[in-house]
């Protein structure tokens, strides 16, 4: 299995918990290495570009608000199957549904305050990665 790269979100309600520890520890767990990480206050032209995807969503407003209400950390994760290694410990974006031992079955607080986002794709990782990072704050 080749090592790849994939892009992390640890979510305001996880910061407001002070959960950023707790988080990345079952990052790490589960094979993953942080290669770049930085706390941020997202402005809401970030979060609106970020999420450029969902705008025609019905959510797209709160999800704006919510991302920018506090401070996330945003993270380069490297290891082998990086991007559904990380989808796996995060478990289903609706904690409801998410399976037990998962980040967000763990944290989260609703489909909304999700504690993590993980990229869905090799594609979409680099889109990520690139939207935060310059490479030389890429450390692998
Ligand atoms: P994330 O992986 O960050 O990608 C988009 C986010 O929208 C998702 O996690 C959820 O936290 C958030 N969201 C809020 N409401 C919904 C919804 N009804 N369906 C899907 N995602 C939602």
């Amino acid at each position: 299995m080749a090592v790849t790269r994939t892009f992390s979100i640890i979510k305001p309600d996880a910061t407001r918990r002070n959960l950023t520890g707790g988080v990345t520890r079952m990052l790490e767990e589960a094979g993953l290495c942080v290669i770049a990480s930085k706390r941020i206050q997202m402005s809401r032209q970030q979060a609106e570009g970020f999420y450029a995807v969902h705008k025609e969503r019905p959510f797209f407003g709160d999800l704006v608000a919510f991302m920018t209400s506090g401070p996330v950390v945003v993270q380069v994760l490297e290891g082998e199957d990086a991007v559904k290694r990380n989808r796996d410990i995060m478990g289903a974006t609706n904690p409801a549904d998410a399976a037990e031992g998962t980040i967000r079955k763990t944290y989260a607080e609703s489909i909304e305050a999700n504690s993590a986002h993980g990229s869905d794709s090799e594609e979409n990782a680099k889109i990520e990665i690139d939207f935060f990072f310059k490479p030389e704050e890429i450390v692998g």
